[in-house]
């Protein structure tokens, strides 16, 4: 990123001069960089600043697109678990006259696909569920979930978002229409990020401009960002086997370590079908905002998403967990960075942790 900071500082859509073409042939290299690690064009990929933007367009800009051509709104579908970037734009839409399904999935945090099949109205054009959820990792069936949708004359949007750069991805074989990706969650710079949609889909922008990403995303592209992100995808896509692999060991010895000192701890979603990285429990019987209190000095974790400024998690609410387990969660994420020692560590200090808040 750096030299696009300081050296090449060129407006990619600048193209009268040569600082401007050469950001623009950064932009243009990075975009692909970024369709190949997807297996998708480069002309699918529409920069964003994020994924709540990307996630704001996708379901807003077709939705209300979809509307002016049939002259009616119609039905979408969506999950109570996925994320407020999802759920507030859908909440929008209602106010719009557009109707929402928001189904609660299994106690696993995994959707069963004859629910979905039974949420389906005659007007239904959109299915929105996240590949892999934020908070508790578990990844859904998208590629039943494409072939029922497609099946039934509807499109599928997935915040793709937690899975990108941690599972080996094939979009257009998923059977994806529209996807939402962020840099930051890879290891990328925030700010950035992208829509990737299939050519010929109907979408109206949310604002108005100088007509970049085909109108779509108006506004000077942050080249820095973008280049940061391109460099981020491929580091990520790289050494994804061998991470994931070692993460899902050490997450797995985490569990492990957790349950000998802390019994009664509850998992919260399917271990079969989860990310590598993340672990998500309960520990009951205490006050979630002792734990965080104390353990804030001690282990970076949350108890939910950091989009839900310490509300209880809607999530682990979805599941059938109580206001007070939800709060007595722990949200622990491994990454590139984490070490045997760590968690080691981790065990040690949440299950201290636990014990002096029992006996105060
Ligand atoms: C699943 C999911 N979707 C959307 C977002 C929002 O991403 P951004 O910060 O790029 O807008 C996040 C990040 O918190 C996320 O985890």
């Amino acid at each position: 990123m750096e030299p696009y900071w300081n050296t090449f500082w060129g407006n990619p859509s600048s193209s009268q001069n040569r600082s401007g073409i050469k950001a623009a042939a950064l932009v243009s290299l990075a975009r692909e960089q970024l369709a190949s690690t997807l297996k998708i064009p480069a002309e699918s990929v529409i920069f964003t600043s994020g994924a709540t933007e990307a996630n704001n367009l996708a379901l807003i800009g077709y939705a209300r697109a979809l509307a002016d051509i049939k002259g009616k709104r119609g039905h979408v579908i969506t999950l109570t678990t996925e994320h407020h970037s999802v759920l507030d734009p859908l909440r929008q839409l209602k106010l719009e006259g557009f109707r929402v399904s928001e189904l609660n999935p299994g106690k696993d945090g995994l959707i069963d696909i004859r629910a979905v099949n039974e949420a389906f109205e005659d007007d239904t054009f959109l299915l929105s569920i996240m590949l892999a959820n934020n908070e508790i990792g578990v990844i859904q069936p998208i590629q039943e979930l494409s072939n029922l949708c497609h099946s039934k004359g509807a499109i599928l949007h997935s915040d793709i978002v937690q899975a990108y750069g941690h599972m080996r991805l094939d979009l257009y074989s998923l059977g994806i229409d529209f996807a939402t990706i962020s840099a930051h969650k890879m290891y990328g710079p925030k700010g950035i990020g992208a829509l990737i949609m299939k050519s010929k889909l109907p979408i109206m922008p949310l604002q108005w401009g100088g007509g970049q990403e085909k109108g779509l995303r108006p506004g000077s592209l942050p080249v820095p960002l973008i280049a940061g992100f391109a460099k981020a995808a491929q580091l990520a896509i790289g050494d994804l086997d061998m991470r994931e692999q070692r993460l899902m060991f050490l997450r797995d010895k985490l569990l492990e370590g957790l349950r000998n000192k802390l019994p009664e701890l509850i998992v919260n979603g399917s271990m079969k079908r989860r990310l590598a990285h993340n672990l998500n429990i309960t520990i009951p019987g205490i006050k979630g905002n002792r734990l965080h209190r104390l353990l804030r000095l001690r282990v970076l974790c949350s108890s939910g998403s950091a989009c839900a400024n310490g509300m209880p998690s809607h999530v682990l609410l979805s599941l059938g967990r109580t206001l007070d387990e939800a709060s007595s969660s722990l949200r622990l994420s491994l990454g590139r960075n984490t070490s045997e020692e760590d968690i080691n560590r981790a065990i040690l200090l949440i299950s201290k942790t636990v014990s002096e808040i029992k006996y105060i």
